[in-house]
């Protein structure tokens, strides 16, 4: 069996294959694919990938044939760096710690979650003033790791740790793939000693709060790591100290930059579309007022729901990873055990027999009647199968009260003249500056 029958992407170069077209411009081939075919070899220096881009062999990939597949080359250099959460554990462990964990992210604790979070969105508004110029992206990036921190610690005991991940976890995040993409052989080296201080205090702090949470008698309490501490499978043993660590840094890495730079890009593409923004303040209106929102509100914004489905279609995650551990026919092309392969879902989402004009942001394309003309499959920002995201419903949530209580108080515009944001990618097409001024509505 060999990958010869399938086609190349265009654009290699012998010996380079095709680094030198993807350290140039990597979002604008991933891009160009949909016209070259459903399953695509791509090099990486010599080494073949196997890129799928459409509904039927994503789905293939992640959902029916998702047994043949472990995650990879880039996990297993991960792993020793940041730990073996559910996002690197494979087999018998990532069922087991996945099913003691999913309770976590049922309605009723989410339910719980929605307070905490509709707090910290109003400390966010009320910490504004008018004519303030921020940088949204970073303004969400601190706003979604002190939200998501603020729900895994109680309150009382997780004060210095939400301190220190505010601090150490964007130094991780920014370096996070490249540390894993480069090899080995170059661990020793200087640059690396920011990520390698910022990830070893962070495991520290997150060992004394998970000291003192265990002796301060967790069973009773909801934040998240007195519900993992308490958590026990059919057998009654629960996880150990650090396997509790290694999951809530995994969520820290999972849930942070990719909650704030999807409100980011949801608060950027708004303030292009005033007639967005009115049909959405008009909603928030009638929904809620000028009260705190509430959990019971969500399912009324669905205009909220649509800007952000949009924004995610348009600036999700890029490309999730896999590899085969078994030969397997994928869009009917042979692929022979180890293989690596990339799931493009910023190709996926952007597929124009899809999405027509896909670069233009249309939250109507959510409209009900939009996405019934579409084929089952057709988005997955969250991945799909066993490993789809635990956090889907607890993000969507988050991002949804924190746009209903800002918007009816401020109103966000790009900075005059400012360069409009470009397109970054580490797990996300997050932008890389946002400057935005922020305006005071009247009512207020
Ligand atoms: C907009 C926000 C988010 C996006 C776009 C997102 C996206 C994803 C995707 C695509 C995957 C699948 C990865 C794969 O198949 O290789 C994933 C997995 C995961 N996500 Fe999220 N995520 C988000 C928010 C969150 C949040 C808030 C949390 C936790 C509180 C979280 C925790 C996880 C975990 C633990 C996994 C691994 C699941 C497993 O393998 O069993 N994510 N996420």
């Amino acid at each position: 069996m060999s990958l010869d029958s399938i086609p190349r992407v265009k654009g290699r170069v012998p010996g380079l294959g095709h680094v030198p077209r993807l350290l140039h411009d990597p979002l604008g081939v991933l891009r160009s694919l949909h016209a070259e075919g459903p399953v695509l070899r791509i090099d990486i220096g010599t080494m073949p990938v196997i890129l799928v881009t459409t509904p039927d062999t994503v789905n293939e990939v992640l959902v029916k044939k998702g047994r043949s597949f472990r995650k990879g080359r880039l996990f297993d250099r991960i792993r020793p760096l940041v730990g073996n959460g559910l996002g690197n554990s494979e087999g018998a462990q990532h069922i087991r710690n996945r099913r003691l964990i999913q309770p976590m992210f049922y309605k009723e604790r989410l339910e719980g979650y929605a307070s905490v979070m509709s707090g910290r969105a109003q400390a966010l508004a009320d910490s504004w003033s008018d004519g303030q110029v921020i940088d949204a992206n970073q303004v969400m990036g601190n706003y979604a790791i002190e939200t998501l921190a603020a729900t895994l610690f109680s309150a009382d005991i997780g004060r210095p740790a939400v301190e220190s991940v505010r601090e150490d976890l964007p130094v991780i995040l920014k370096d996070m793939l490249r540390r894993a993409l480069a090899p080995k052989a170059l661990d020793g080296l200087p640059i690396w000693r920011a990520f390698d201080r910022s990830a070893a205090r962070m495991r520290s702090v997150i060992d004394d709060v998970i000291t003192t949470t265990r002796a301060s008698n967790p069973e009773g309490r909801t934040d998240l790591l007195s519900l993992l501490l308490s958590a026990r499978d059919d057998t009654g043993a629960g996880l150990t100290d650090v396997e509790v660590r290694d999951e809530l840094a995994t969520m820290l890495f999972a849930g942070t930059e990719t909650t704030a730079s999807t409100l980011a890009w949801a608060l950027y593409h708004i303030g292009r579309r005033p007639d967005v923004e009115e049909e959405l303040l008009a909603e928030i209106d009638k929904a809620i007022g000028d009260r705190p929102v509430t959990f019971a509100d969500v399912p009324r914004l669905p205009g909220i729901t649509r800007v952000l489905d949009e924004a995610i279609r348009l600036h999700g995650v890029v490309t999730l990873m896999r590899r085969t551990i078994e030969p397997v026919t994928i869009g009917g092309y042979e692929i022979p055990a180890d293989t690596e392969v990339l799931i493009s879902l910023y190709a996926l989402h952007r597929r124009p027999e899809l999405y027509p004009d896909p670069d233009r942001f249309d939250p109507d394309r959510w409209l009900p009647e939009q996405v019934a003309a579409r084929p089952r499959d057709h988005v997955v920002p969250f991945g799909a199968g066993n490993r789809k995201c635990i956090g889907d419903k607890f993000s969507w949530l988050e991002a949804t009260i924190t746009l209903a209580t800002i918007l009816p108080r401020w109103r966000l515009r790009s900075v005059p003249g400012s360069k409009p944001p470009t397109e970054a990618t580490s797990s996300m097409a997050h932008p890389t500056r946002m400057p935005m001024v922020i305006h005071q509505r009247q009512k207020h």
